[in-house]
Order: C-alpha cells, then structure tokens, then sequence
C-alpha cells in the first residue's frame, strides 16, 4: 500500500499517529540545493496546534529531522531525503473502544474493511492528521525550490463555519490586481495564527469554532490557495494537467472533501463572454487581463497566478454519542469518541495545502520544460 505521489518529484510518507515516528522520503530534488533547515522547522510549525483553543490539546515539538539526502554542507546530495518527526505524546488506551466499534466519518470502518482487522486503531493511525507533519517537511523543501525560481505560494482560510474571509482577488489578472492580490499575500503572511485577509472575519471565525467546541461538535471550511510567479507552457495536456496534478495531491490531505480551481462550480453558471479570459499584450508578452481560468487552460499554466480551493469537511470525531456497528459482533452499538481532536482542521491545514502544492507545482516545474 504505497502512500507516495509525484513523479519528477517522488514523495512517500509514512507512520502512524502513535507508531514511534511519522516521516516522508522525497526523491528527485535536484541535488546542490541548499536547504534552509531553520526556515524548514518553522514551516513546520505552522501546522503545529500550539496553544490555539480550536488545536487538539495533543502537543508535541515537532521538529524535522532529516536523516538522509543531505551533505555535510546541508545541500541536498543527490541520494533520497527522508526525514522523520518523532511521536513523543500518545495516549492509545483512548482508542481501545474504538477496536471494534468505527467512529463514523473517520476512516476506523474503511480501514477494518481492507485490512481485516489488522489496521493500527489508535490515533487513526495511518490516517491520522499527524501525517501532514510529514507533508508539510517535503513540501516545505519543494517551496525552498520554487521560491529560488521566484515562485511564491500562499494560503489561507476562506470560509469556516459559514464565515467567509475577503477572497483572494486572483480573478483579476491586470497589473493593478496582481499588485492588491500581492498586498493580501503579505497581509496573510504576516505571522498571524488565524491565517485570513480580514483579521476581523478571523474573529468572527474563532468566536463560530469555540461555539461548537461548546457544544462537543466540530466545523468544517475553505481553505484557498495562489501559486505565483509561474510561468506560462509548464504542465501536459489531458491525464497530467496541472490541475490533474494538484487534485491527486490535494485530495491525500485527510479530511478535503472537494478541490476546484479558478471559478471552479461557479464557471458553470457563466456564460462564455462572461468566464473567457481576454489576451493583451504585456511587456512584449501575450497575457489574460482577467483569470477566470485559475491559471490553468488546457491543464497548461498560462502564467496568471494558480488559484486553487479546497473543500475541509468537519472533524468526524465529536465528543457526542452516536450510533456505529460492534464489527465484532456485527450487532449495533452506541459509540463515544475519547482522545484529544482538533474541532476543525482547516486552520492547521492552510500551511499544508500550502505545502502539498508547492509539491505538485515543483513536480511539474521539475518535468519541464524537457519534457
Ligand atoms: C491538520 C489536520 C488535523 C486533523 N485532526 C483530526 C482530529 O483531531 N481528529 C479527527 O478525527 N480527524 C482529524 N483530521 C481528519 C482525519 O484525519 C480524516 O478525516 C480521516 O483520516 C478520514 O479521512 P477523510 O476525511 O479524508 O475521508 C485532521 C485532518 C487534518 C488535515
């Protein structure tokens, strides 16, 4: 069962959420790149719970270390890189109930189902949050790449609960739009634990996630996301788009329920003078004014920004009683969830879709243009 994607760029991840270690093997960065292992670490820690009140109360330091790939100048060498984040706070007699009787929504029935019985239960094992620690170390190394290519990505939450954040302005392709779309770049990177444009629908957004912490249930958002600086021609037609890409990748993270880029759904309420993108020439260059497209057309990047949306359903595991099977017995069960959960993953997962990405953009940068 590999858990890998990516073919220039190789990642593979494994662990499990109370298995001593999780970790990721990247393969294919080109060697003599210089990783910044200070910048990498706190990366990481972005996704890290810290003491955020909608974090699961679970904390450990998190730290990257990568036992191989490097050489003793800290460039990449060519070899594999793997790196391993050590599992240092488990409590798994929180999960014993859980054996035999599957939390609903959460993986525990799907993974019986295929491994009969054999699966690791607790934490959710192989399909626990904990496994974008890892995601977050390889695409943090592939953004280090992009970045020496001028390439910059950045996310943040659009919706949670209901509650949406002032959209990334990535529609409009003019000098004038890239410039304020740069400027809500910044303002999202600018070290703010609730990653939003408006710091005031952040707020409101925490206020909605205490609220149903209040009342043991959990939410669910949007998280979105630009790719900028890329240029135009990178990408293959039809199975190995860009977008084909970054779904594959994207749809890995646990608990995304939906992907769409540009105007996604929305495009198929317009019309065609109303979606199309008009060409003018730029500096010499034939660019969209407007980027319905998302960047994308087809599955070739046009050089606008790379406009990606990912749909978070809510954390399956809520602290209310509810129905489910004794697999055991094949008899029904009431069940009560135990253990330490985040009320919403999106918040945690904006540096992750950041990274997962940054990882399928460099795979397909990596493949171009020899290709
Ligand atoms: C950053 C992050 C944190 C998560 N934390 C939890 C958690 O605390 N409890 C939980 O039940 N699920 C959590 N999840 C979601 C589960 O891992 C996910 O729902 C489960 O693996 C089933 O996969 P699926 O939802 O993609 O079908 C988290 C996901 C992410 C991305």
């Amino acid at each position: 069962m590999p858990s890998s994607f990516g073919t220039a760029l190789r990642v593979t991840v494994f662990g499990q959420s109370h298995s001593p270690a999780v970790g990721c093997v990247v393969e294919g960065l080109p060697a003599g790149m210089h990783v910044d292992q200070e910048a990498l670490a706190a990366f990481v820690a972005r996704r890290a719970p810290g003491n955020d009140p909608w974090g699961t109360p679970r904390r450990e330091p998190d730290l990257p270390r990568i036992v191989s790939g490097l050489n003793p100048d800290g460039e990449t060498c060519g070899a594999p890189l793997a790196a391993v984040i050590e599992n240092t706070n488990t409590r798994s007699r929180d999960y014993n109930n859980l054996l035999e009787v599957p939390r609903p929504g959460h993986a525990d029935f799907t993974a019986w189902a295929k491994w009969h019985g054999a699966q690791d239960v607790p934490g959710g094992g192989h399909f626990s949050g904990r496994l974008t620690g890892p995601l977050c170390v390889a695409g943090g190394l592939a953004l280090q790449w992009l970045a020496g290519r001028g390439v910059r990505v950045c996310a943040h939450v659009a919706e949670l609960a209901g509650i949406p954040d002032e959209p990334f302005c990535a529609y409009d392709n003019s000098p004038a739009g890239l410039a304020r779309l740069a400027g809500q770049v910044e303002a999202v990177t600018d070290g703010r634990r609730m990653p939003t444009v408006d710091a005031d629908a952040g707020r409101r957004m925490v206020e909605a996630v205490m609220d149903a912490r209040s009342r043991k249930d959990t939410v669910g958002g949007v998280v979105e996301c630009v790719a900028l600086g890329l240029p135009a021609g990178a990408g293959s037609p039809m199975f190995d788009g860009v977008e084909n890409v970054m779904a594959r990748a994207l749809f890995g993270i646990p608990a995304v329920k939906g992907v769409e880029f540009g105007r996604g759904f929305g495009a198929a309420r317009l019309t065609g003078t109303q979606n199309n993108d008009p060409y003018e020439v730029r500096d010499g260059a034939c660019a969209p004014v407007t980027n319905n497209a998302g960047g994308i057309l087809g599955g070739i990047t046009t050089g606008a920004p790379v406009l990606v949306r990912c749909a978070f359903k809510p954390i399956s595991s809520v602290m209310v009683e509810q129905d489910s099977v004794d697999l055991s017995r094949m008899e029904p069960a009431r069940l009560k969830v135990h253990g330490r959960h985040d009320t919403t993953a999106v918040i945690r997962a904006v540096p992750v879709v950041e990274a997962v990405c940054a990882l399928a953009l460099a795979d397909v940068l990596l493949a171009w243009p020899a290709e």
